[in-house]
């Protein structure tokens, strides 16, 4: 049965910061990359999503309270907005700082009836932690998702910018023993490559 539904019992957004608390985390990089942006549209209402993909790569993955309050102030836009978008959007980790890698587990329709349950569970078990957890050592988090837009190669699961499949219980010990083997965060690189697709976007 689909555990997506099932809300994670720690789930609460994080307290707003107040502007005492503030604190400037950009890095000069992403400043610079920020103040690109603003050019590219036509207002700085709409340089939100990519304001916050660099946010989400500054913050090591997860938009707590200061990485939405720092996206709102160099906007100038309201906390309110700027949560309200990164919270309607699940590529966006606002619900828990995920570990060193994601792995989304799709089973919706065409990858449920390809064994994406099975997938899942066996998954669950190997890293013993269920949907929206992590593991203990921090490397890994699980989510149960929906449809990836990959049905073609169902089951399917999604790592940072990359699409496995079909995967079957072998090319799971793979990926986990590949993953635990490497040095970068595919979270965060994720949002770097989403980064680097918008301040490519100009026309
Ligand atoms: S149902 Fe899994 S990718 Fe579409």
């Amino acid at each position: 049965m689909s555990e997506l539904l099932q809300l994670h019992p720690r789930y609460e957004r994080p307290r707003i910061p107040t502007a005492e608390e503030l604190i400037l985390r950009f890095s000069d990089k992403a400043i610079t990359e920020l103040e690109e942006l603003k050019t590219h549209y036509p207002d700085l209402k709409s340089c939100i999503l990519p304001g916050l993909w660099i946010a989400q790569r500054e913050y090591g993955g997860f938009l707590d309270g200061g990485a939405i309050a720092e996206v709102a102030h160099r906007l100038h836009r309201s906390y309110a907005e700027v949560e309200g978008v990164a919270t309607f959007y699940s590529m966006y980790n606002t619900a828990h700082k995920p570990g060193k890698h994601k792995i989304e587990l799709c089973t919706c329709l065409s990858c449920h009836v390809c064994g994406a349950y099975r997938i899942r569970d066996y998954v669950k078990q190997k890293l013993g932690v269920g949907h929206g957890e992590t593991t203990a050592d921090g490397l890994f988090t699980i989510e149960e998702v929906e449809c990836l837009d990959a049905c073609d190669r169902a089951p399917v699961i999604q790592v940072g910018d990359t699409y496995h499949g079909p995967v079957d219980e072998a090319y799971v010990d793979r990926l986990l023993d590949e993953l635990r083997n490497q040095s970068e965060s595919t979270v965060v690189k994720m949002a770097d490559e989403i980064v680097k697709v918008h301040l490519r976007g100009k026309s």
